[in-house]
């Protein structure tokens, strides 16, 4: 018997990246089975295909993917390759589909939210061009799992994934895979691996923070093992089902012991953390810390002296709430630059098409088009190709680059867990007066533009729309709002600020300051404290 009956579950709705929930609501019966089963038949039934399984370690990691073992070959799966331990980092994943020609994977994280039994969990399905599933498929999966009747498991045994090499569940072969190996010669393919050797041989000293999530593996087999870097560069280094009691997003809030010893005294040279699932970066020098929008920006203007890019970048690319800082790049070097809504699936086609070299989201996600995801350690390794390549400190390389182009004042308020209801209101309200906007001032800002954003894919046509509110002020100035995708309590209100400085004066504000009357004119305008009763943002980046 593998043919189960079932009843659909509300709320199966894929978000920004895969589905997100509690832990114990991915635990109840026949949830995950229903939403893997709907994701299977979305994508026209597995029968003879090859997928990748694994995941950041996360508490019910393990136990969901012998699920999905056993799903896979009841439903007629040929073969599935999985990271042993059933650990995969995102961007290890997407690089295994390709390597591999897979048809799909199956990428188990919440991403940069907590885990454990009490905290959250995901599930999100990944093309066979090692992207995320783009709208059309995730929107078949949800309207699958509205009218799931059974779904199909075989009974047997778990698979060990704990020891490499290859075993059978039915007719489906199960290939466990060292989950590090293949994405640490993919970084050797593109960075200078000798002379980031010598910069870790000339006594050039590194804090990675793992955050006891899945780059920790990863991290300590890249720059200690095969860079040299003394042991102990890297920081909790060991994944933990619950990430030790740390929440894995490499931000100034969530990494505050990374920060708290950058700034120090005798800080490192240079810092970086990673989220839950390997594919975020922070990036620190000592005493500054590097805003994600200007990552990508620094990135794209001297990618040049990285081997991978050495014959020149086809174009860029970053989310629409992601600062203007590359935009200026792009410009002076020539190159297309695009503008997409939040969230990496709808950088893949601009890859697949040849269109983009790198891109980007404020919200600590860079990535090139060696893979389908964004790439926390690709980001880390391109940060330190280039201090190798220009013999200068983070912070005179930031210096440089502010004169060269100005600097893109940037700041993200987040407000947390606020009632749906309250959240829909208030953007409800501003989009109705949105057209009103323009001409009228605030704070001695005046609206130039409004409007809700809508991207239409100049690949294959696709329209995403509402896509978030932007408010452009005179003198290129701009604040925009968008609820979260990704969240799995209430509505998270995310406020995008920005304001340009042209230079060479004004360089060197705290970015807080700078953009002072930008907050100020947003408060105006919708009222996020008069109608929410927070004091202030609950997360600032
Ligand atoms: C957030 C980020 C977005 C990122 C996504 C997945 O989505 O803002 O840039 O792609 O996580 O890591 P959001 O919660 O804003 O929908
Ligand atoms: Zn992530």
């Amino acid at each position: 018997m593998t043919t189960h009956p079932t009843t659909p579950f509300d709320g199966q709705k894929p978000g920004t990246s895969g589905l997100r929930k509690k832990t114990k609501v991915f635990m109840q019966p026949n949830f995950l089975e229903n939403f893997v089963q709907a994701t299977f038949d979305a994508i026209g039934g597995v029968t003879g295909k090859t997928l990748v399984l694994g995941g950041d370690g996360r508490y019910f990691g393990d136990a969901a993917s012998q699920v999905i073992l056993k799903m896979a070959a009841a439903n007629g799966a040929a073969r599935v390759i999985v990271g042993q331990g059933a650990w995969l980092s995102t961007p290890a994943a997407s690089n295994l589909i390709r390597q591999r020609g897979a048809d799909g994977g199956v990428i188990l994280s919440a991403s940069h939210n907590p885990g454990g039994e009490t905290e959250d969990f995901g599930l999100k399905y990944n093309m066979s061009n090692g992207g995320p599933a783009p709208e059309a498929v995730t929107e078949a999966i949800f309207a699958r799992t509205k009218v799931i009747t059974e779904f199909h498991k075989l009974d047997a045994p778990d698979v060990n994934l704990e020891m490499v090499g290859e075993s059978h569940l039915g007719a489906m072969t199960v290939e466990v895979v060292d989950p590090v190996c293949d994405y640490a010669d993919l970084m050797e393919t593109i960075f200078d691996f000798k002379a980031l050797r010598g910069l870790f041989h000339e006594g050039f000293t590194m804090r990675m923070d793992s955050m006891c999530a899945i780059t920790g593996p990863y991290a300590v087999e890249i720059f200690e093992n095969r860079l040299g870097a003394p042991k102990g560069t890297v920081v909790h280094e060991t994944p933990l089902p619950d990430f030790g009691g740390m929440h894995p997003d490499p931000n100034p809030t969530w990494a505050h012991e990374l920060m708290a010893e950058m700034m120090g005294d005798n800080g490192p040279d240079f810092g970086a953390a990673s989220d839950g699932d390997g594919d975020r970066n922070m990036i620190l020098g000592r005493g500054i810390y590097v805003s994600p929008s200007d990552s990508i920006a620094v990135l794209a203007a001297n990618a040049q002296l990285v081997p991978g890019y050495a014959g020149g970048l086809k174009g860029v690319a970053r989310s629409m709430p992601t600062s203007a800082a590359v935009d200026r790049v792009a410009a002076a070097l020539g190159i297309d630059c695009y503008e997409t809504p939040t969230g990496w699936k709808f950088f893949g086609n601009l890859m697949d098409a040849g269109r983009v070299s790198l891109c980007g989201e404020e919200s600590f996600g860079t990535g090139s088009d060696h893979v389908r995801e964004k790439d926390g350690l690709w980001a880390v390794l391109m940060w330190l190709n280039i201090i190798a390549a220009r013999g200068q400190s983070v912070a005179e390389i930031m210096a440089d680059h502010f004169v060269r182009f100005g600097r893109n004042y940037y700041s993200r308020h987040d407000y947390e867990a606020l009632p749906t209801e309250q959240a829909n209101a208030m953007l409800g309200d501003l989009r109705a007066r949105l057209d009103t906007l323009k001409g009228t001032s605030y704070q001695g800002l005046t609206v130039e533009s409004s409007d809700e954003f809508s991207y239409t894919d100049p690949v294959d046509g696709s329209v995403s729309a509402q896509q978030g509110f932007r408010i452009l002020f005179e003198g290129g100035s701009r604040v925009v709002l968008r609820l979260s995708g990704t969240g799995t309590e209430g509505a998270t209100l995310r406020v995008y600020l920005e304001r340009y400085v042209p230079g060479p004066d004004g360089l060197g504000e705290d970015p807080q300051t700078a953009l002072a009357p930008i907050i100020a004119a947003t408060e105006e305008i919708v009222g996020i404290s008069a109608r929410t009763g927070r004091q202030g943002p609950d997360v600032i980046t």
